[in-house]
């Protein structure tokens, strides 16, 4: 277990890329690996989460290599061929390959077991393991429809019409997977839309996926099964969520100037970037273009405003769900009281990010409320006093949102695991103090 420190920053200056998308990396393996010849996938997130995803499909028969020049070579299996894991898949701490596995495997005719670290293990695995069901998989589930879960895979699957009970990416995906080796159409509907990373890179790999707006707003996603995917190049950009937290260390830095370089700005993602132009930040999106499927740019941030407080609008919160915790450090630097709503599913991430980051907040001055699914901030116009440890519960999220919080608070904020910063954003301390943050390891 490490424990880092993190003090008061310099301007941030520099021109950076950030490491690549998280949930791309995890799809780009797993189409990969479904592909008859060879996928060739450059900038790849190697962080443990994308690790466990790799480490899976070779124990279910694709061939992933790791080159010297950085490339990953996936040579698959074809859809359906995948075969039974002679061992359980360590999941780690990592959702979205446990949630899209799952799926994967339940339309193969082969037994799989899932576990993960104790994080993982308290995350609700029902929403999908109802439609998968539906579509004829049958889960042995730990109590509360938990991991270790096992899964038995039908070889008759059914394509299922589905509503999204929550607005989740993972289900959908889940599901779209699982239709991939099922006979006829899977339909899902979303009435908000999620990030669609797993609907463009099936088009990139020659699977038809269609997406039309209905006419009461929401979204039917339609596939039909068993269409073969063709070998592709897929170059991943960079990560929009873990470029949030130099963006926001250099909004609340003075006299800060920084460019990310090739982020991925598809328009599912972008909330926290939309949220904190609304708040007066000065951030620019340029040289917008198209890599393997979606809009990339380079995303230029300047700290030469002050940020107000806002009410987040509530219809943004799928396109920013995972950056709560950076904004929430953001609200509080800020002048008047941001309210969030909407934020139910802050309680089922990697922790209850509603209540860590509500106390972590208010061990560091902040006057806040948090309610069943909102979280109210009242800022002062200026950083807190900051000056506590603050306990991240295994969130790689929350560890970076108080270290980023550490480098503009009047007293010094450390955190007591950094341990989880390796599932998303393996050189985050080295890329922050490149740039000119203050981030250490405490020696005890
Ligand atoms: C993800 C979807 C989101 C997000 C997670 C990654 C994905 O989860 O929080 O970090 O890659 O599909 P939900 O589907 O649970 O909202």
């Amino acid at each position: 277990m490490t424990s880092l420190i993190s003090k008061k920053s310099s301007p941030l200056s520099g021109i950076t890329k950030i490491s690549g998308d998280k949930s791309i990396s995890h799809r780009a393996l797993m189409l990969g690996a479904l592909t008859v010849g060879e996928t060739i996938i450059s900038g790849l997130l190697e962080s443990e989460d994308v690790l466990n995803t790799a480490n899976a499909m070779r124990a279910m028969g694709a061939q992933i290599k790791h080159h010297s020049d950085g490339l990953w070579r996936c040579y698959g299996v074809g859809v359906g061929g995948l075969v039974q894991p002679e061992n359980v898949l360590e999941m780690g701490n990592s959702g979205t390959s446990t949630r899209l596995l799952m799926g994967l495997v339940s339309t193969h005719p082969i037994i799989t077991k899932f576990q993960g670290d104790a994080s993982l293990t308290k995350r609700p695995m029902n929403r999908i393991i109802e439609p998968l069901e539906m579509m004829c998989a049958n889960f042995d589930a730990s109590e509360g429809g938990c991991l270790p879960i096992t899964v038995h895979g039908t070889d008759h699957p059914l394509s299922i019409k589905y509503e999204l009970p929550v607005a989740s990416a993972q289900v959908k995906s889940a599901i779209l997977l699982a239709g991939l080796n099922s006979k006829g159409r899977t339909t899902i509907i979303e009435r908000k839309p999620t990030r669609d990373h797993t609907e463009n890179m099936l088009n990139a790999f020659g699977v038809e996926v269609i997406t039309t707006k209905l006419d009461n707003g929401h979204y039917a996603i339609n596939m039909l099964g068993q269409q073969e995917l063709q070998p592709c190049a897929i170059d991943v950009p960079g990560d929009p969520s873990s470029a949030a937290f130099p963006t926001v260390a250099a909004i609340l830095t003075k006299g800060s100037k920084l460019q990310l370089s090739d982020i991925g700005i598809n328009d599912r993602r972008i909330g926290l970037y939309l949220t904190l132009k609304e708040m007066g930040a000065d951030i620019t999106f340029e040289y917008e273009h198209i890599q393997s499927g979606e809009k990339i740019a380079n995303i230029i941030v300047k700290g030469n405003s002050e940020l107000k407080g806002i009410n987040v609008d509530p219809a943004l919160v799928p396109s920013m769900i995972d950056e709560f915790p950076i904004l929430a450090i953001a609200a509080a630097c800020a002048k008047g009281t941001t309210t969030m709503t909407g934020l139910a599913e802050l309680r089922v991430k990697e922790s209850d990010r509603l209540l860590m980051m509500a106390n972590g907040l208010k061990a560091c001055g902040v006057n806040l409320e948090m309610g069943k699914d909102s979280l109210t901030i009242h800022g002062t116009g200026k950083p807190p006093k900051g000056g506590a440890e603050i306990k991240t519960a295994m969130d790689h999220r929350i560890a970076m949102s108080f270290l980023i919080l550490g480098s503009v608070s009047d007293e010094p904020i450390s955190i007591d695991d950094a341990t989880s910063i390796q599932t998303s954003f393996p050189n985050f301390v080295k890329l922050m103090n490149e740039l000119g943050c203050n981030i250490n390891p405490i020696n005890n």
